[in-house]
């Protein structure tokens, strides 16, 4: 939810930070920070609001240094103000910190009575204390973190700096993503590579329980324990043209309009295999797949709607039976487990706390079958899990999720595929061409792209509206909640979707001529079941607004706008008939004049509860 960057160099860190945090305000952005050490002082300048204004101010205050931390802030405890901004200090100790810390009640009292005074409402700031706490009692900044942070419950990313220790940083790692960058006589820190990337690609991921100290030389990691341990170097693949506007105005369209691409990526390994098989998950894929009797999905969000769609697909295809559960319920409720349940995640950004959880709930219950589908390679779900389709949509910056969805789709896909064939439910006829139906997804997702101007109209007629709803039946319903979910993100316009049949029994009481109603209709099999809910719609006075194929005979009369996507690609039409949701909600945004890849209370990944 926070991002995290830290620099030490023999140059000005200050750019580095300020464009790091750029970078990472998709995490969050009610607030941002940086703190520097120089002349042996910690100077600090904290902004409410964009980086941009902290910026400001920090040139303003000619802020220059060659050792520094960063952070952007979503707040959790505490509202957002100058005093509750990161990086928080104390006696010359500062930290930024991602995460919560669950006892920051209890160490507050125990720091108040050792004499400590509080600036701020936030967890964060008992950390700076207790580290400065243990630094008085003789212990060096590193050891004095490691000795704070084993009195910490809870999830933690730090990163410190003392005006004592000019020559390092000091991090730390549990329950949230941390890294280091390493380049030539400079090294970093960061919550996500994207803020780093314009400086060095090499990267070490910090495993759960790890310390480590930076220098300009070198980087020295310790493990759980406090003992050196040595963890892999990596090169990062993503570029800094992914992390880029380019020609587009927003990150959000210019990732819908890479989905073709996305999607294409994502498709590489099924179609250079020429198969749906086990190994596409994983090295483990066989062993954990073989026997497999039902699978339960687990997300939040827009993941759990791609989790909806896969219900009818493994259901139809493979004939297993698969519940989709919002994983925040699922973690809290007693489930029944089924150790030949396969247990699959669903989580773009790999970090999600209540998807991280309910995964670690399943594996206590006795799942030993799991599988991740993930954005974001070496993140904590996937690594948690046995097997990994990693999505290859690239960066998603836009807070709205969008080629992550429809990447996702193409992952749970592969999965229902590929059980069908484990089970024999998949001969070599069906599987040729469900193949064949995926190499030619991404030039029907590009058709339907082209729909945009089209789309931007209806979007102007949307604009002024204080509500919508949304219908769709069958394997297009969690299409219709995906659509709502955008529209309602992004340009505040309160929506709601509904299975089309489940109008009749509440919701149709909303639709009057103000209420428009957009309606997914693809031509399958229930396509003549729409139309007649279609008609409970019109014979209210309700505006339908009609996404349908262009092999359809559905036609526009007076109050049914339709718009036809391309023709009907069969099973794989979900995939297609999100983009022009995605596009709706967009223009709808932009018509609004709403802040559409940072929309107001959201951020990027949810890394608390
Ligand atoms: C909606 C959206 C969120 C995420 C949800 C899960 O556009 O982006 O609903 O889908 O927070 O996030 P991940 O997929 O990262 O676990």
């Amino acid at each position: 939810m926070c991002g995290i960057v830290g620099a030490i160099a023999d140059r000005d860190v200050v750019p580095v930070l300020i464009d790091g945090l750029k970078r990472l305000e998709y995490r969050g952005y009610d607030s941002a920070g940086i703190a520097v050490i120089g002349d042996g002082e910690v100077r600090r300048v904290r902004r409410t609001g964009r980086v941009a204004e902290m910026e400001a101010a920090a040139r303003a205050d000619n802020v220059q240094a060659t050792l520094g931390i960063g952070h952007t802030r979503w707040a959790t405890h505490g509202g957002v103000t100058e005093a509750n901004a990161h990086p928080h200090a104390s006696h010359g100790v500062a930290l930024v910190h991602n995460g919560i810390i669950e006892n920051h009640e209890q160490q507050r009292e125990r720091l108040q009575q050792l004499g400590y005074a509080f600036e701020s409402q936030t967890d964060t700031e008992v950390i700076a204390h207790l580290i400065h706490h243990y630094l008085k009692d003789g212990l060096d900044l590193l050891a004095a973190l490691q000795r704070a942070v084993k009195e910490l419950h809870g999830a933690y990313a730090l990163a410190v700096v003392s005006r004592k220790e000019p020559h390092r940083m000091v991090v730390a790692r549990m329950g949230c993503p941390l890294l280091v960058g390493l380049g030539e006589g400079e090294n970093f820190v960061a919550s996500d590579v994207s803020a780093i990337v314009q400086a060095t690609r090499r990267v070490i991921f910090l495993e759960e329980g790890d310390t480590a100290e930076i220098t300009r030389a070198g980087v020295r990691v310790f493990g759980a324990d406090d003992a050196p341990v040595e963890r892999d170097e990596h090169l990062s693949d993503v570029s800094l043209a992914s992390l880029e506007l380019g020609p587009y105005r927003h990150f959000m369209q210019k990732e819908i309009h890479e989905q073709p691409r996305a999607i294409g990526d994502t498709l590489e390994a099924i179609i250079d295999a020429n198969a749906f098989e086990p190994a596409l998950f994983g090295r483990d894929g066989a062993q954990v797949l073989d026997g497999v009797e039902g699978v339960q999905i687990l997300a939040c969000g827009t993941s759990f709607y791609a989790g909806s769609v896969a219900r009818y697909w493994i259901e139809a295809i493979s004939g297993l039976p698969c519940s989709v559960e919002i994983a925040s319920e699922y973690r809290y409720r007693q489930a029944v487990a089924n150790p030949k349940q396969l247990v699959v995640t669903i989580s773009q950004s790999g970090e999600t706390l209540d998807t991280m959880e309910a995964l670690k709930y399943a594996k206590s219950l006795g799942h030993d079958r799991t599988l991740s589908i993930c954005n974001v390679p070496e993140s904590a779900i996937p690594r948690a899990s046995r097997l990994v389709f990693y999505t290859r949509a690239g960066a998603e910056i836009g807070v709205a999720s969008t080629k992550a969805f429809t990447t996702q789709l193409v992952g749970l896909f592969a999965l229902a595929a590929t059980l069908a064939k484990l089970h024999g439910r998949l001969d070599a006829e069906r599987e040729a061409a469900y193949i064949e139906d995926l190499r030619h997804l991404p030039g029907s997702v590009q058709h339907a792209l082209n729909l945009e101007p089209q789309i931007a109209l209806w979007a102007e007629r949307f604009a002024p509206k204080h509500h919508a709803l949304f219908l769709g039946r069958g394997v297009h319903y969690p299409i219709a909640l995906e659509g709502a979910l955008k529209l309602k993100e992004i340009s505040y316009i309160h929506a709601e979707a509904y299975p089309a049949g489940e109008l009749k029994h509440g919701p149709l009481a909303l639709v009057d001529a103000d209420m428009p109603v957009v309606v997914i209709a693809p031509k399958d099999g229930l396509l003549e079941k729409v139309k007649s809910n279609m008609q409970e719609v019109r014979a209210r006075g309700g505006e339908l607004f009609v996404f349908t194929d262009a092999d359809s005979n559905f036609e526009a009369s007076e109050g049914v706008h339709v718009i036809r996507t391309p023709r009907h690609v069969g099973v794989l039409s979900p995939i297609v008939h999100t983009i022009p949701v995605q596009l709706l909600a967009y223009h709808t945004a932009l018509s609004r004049g709403t802040d559409v890849d940072k929309p107001r209370n959201l951020a990027k990944a949810v890394t608390v509860e």
